[in-house]
């Protein structure tokens, strides 16, 4: 079975790969090298990535004859704010970077959201790489373009698409991964399986338990297949006018949970996505449009590898008031109109807009929120 896998992501003059791969980082400097007009590598980071993998990534760089700065910022979602994207554009224009230098971003999601966007105003705009290390920044946030940064009103609203110029998507970064950080990034696999493709859905099934206790093929081959998917919906609808929504299985559910958790490690965001594609199976089923079946075979996806997919694991009430509330923030709310990404079958998702409010609660009430 493979383990280097080249996908392209196909938007024209704007087309750019991703590489999957483990041990992928020794060979950054090499594969750098071509896209830069000078030989300065700059780096953004934080603190854990930076212990864990820095000196690795800082020596394959300098090994390609590239001198390396940084920018080491504290780990967590607080660095995703006006005040981060500052520091961080700051630090760029104190360390001197160029219109023709590229920014390296090296970390999970936070990293990549937050120095992409700043890549993409910096002197209204730098090129930039994503070298992401965690199971869903690799599958998901560092392929697409989309950057931003958290307003106090709510996650990932100030931003602009920006799409890198390449991905190098480290398979072995993810052994150091936190056993919880992996379950959270499987959550998103299985969404593409659930979404799109029920043979890689019965493959995740079959193979998910030891892809995700650390066989290397297994994970290449999962992460690829993710990553595939998501390039060719990418390709099709950069910035979301139409099946690119797909994407967004299990987020309405899983965004207004995070809300009224507070986005932190009460509900990690995968979990939060993996308990909201549960409810947007079950969902289906009780509209009647979904076999039961499909949604229970769902769950049990998902509970095998560890997410949660009822409310009643997170152990503590909701309100289906307070969570619809939540799910009207929503961007792909429409006049005041729910959207939900539902499913008629197992890999077959679809945008259902002008959901009722009232079937939305009832929904909720049934699965033991609070009124
Ligand atoms: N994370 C969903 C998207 O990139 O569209």
């Amino acid at each position: 079975m493979t383990t280097a896998v080249k996908i392209g992501v196909g938007l024209g003059a704007r087309a750019y790969d991703v590489l999957v791969e483990p041990d992928l980082i020794d060979r950054a400097g090499s594969l750098l090298r071509p896209l830069l007009k000078r030989p300065v590598a700059t780096v953004v980071t934080d603190e854990t990535v930076a212990d864990l993998h820095g000196g690795r990534l800082r020596r394959a760089l300098t090994s390609a004859g590239l001198a390396v700065q940084e920018v080491i910022l504290p780990p967590g979602e607080e660095s995703k704010s006006y005040a981060g994207l500052q520091r961080l554009c700051e630090s760029l224009l104190s360390l001197g970077l160029e219109r023709s230098d590229i920014v390296v971003a090296f970390g999970g999601g936070v990293i990549g959201d937050l120095a992409g966007f700043a890549a993409a105003i910096f002197k209204r705009g730098v090129d930039f790489v994503q070298i992401p290390t965690t199971l869903l920044a690799q599958v998901d946030s560092s392929v697409g373009g989309k950057t931003a940064i958290d307003s106090p009103q709510g996650k990932n609203l100030i931003g602009a698409f920006h799409q890198p110029r390449l991905v190098l998507a480290d398979i072995g970064l993810l052994a150091s991964l936190p056993a919880r950080q992996r379950v959270s990034g499987w959550a998103e696999v299985l969404k593409y399986g659930l979404l799109g493709d029920a043979v890689f859905f019965a493959w995740l099934e079959a193979n998910g338990a030891r892809a995700l206790g650390g066989d290397t093929a297994l994970l290449t081959r999962a992460v690829a297949r993710s990553v595939e998917m998501k390039a060719a919906i990418v390709a099709a609808d950069e910035r979301e006018t139409g099946q690119r929504a797909l994407l967004n299985l299990g987020h309405t559910f899983g965004h207004a949970l995070e809300t009224e958790t507070g986005f932190g490690d009460a509900l990690l965001h995968g979990e939060g996505v993996g308990l909201g594609c549960a409810l947007a199976f079950r969902f289906s089923a009780r509209l009647g449009l979904c076999p039961p079946g499909a949604a229970v075979r769902a769950a049990e996806a998902l509970k095998a590898a560890g997410l949660p997919t009822t409310l009643a694991e997170l152990g503590r009430p909701f309100s289906a008031q307070r969570l619809l509330n939540a799910m009207a923030q929503d961007k792909k709310t429409e006049n005041g109109e729910l959207t939900f990404i539902l499913a008629r079958e197992i890999g077959a998702a679809f945008t259902a807009k002008g959901v009722a409010r009232e079937a939305v609660e009832a929904f909720l009430r049934a699965e033991g929120a609070d009124p």
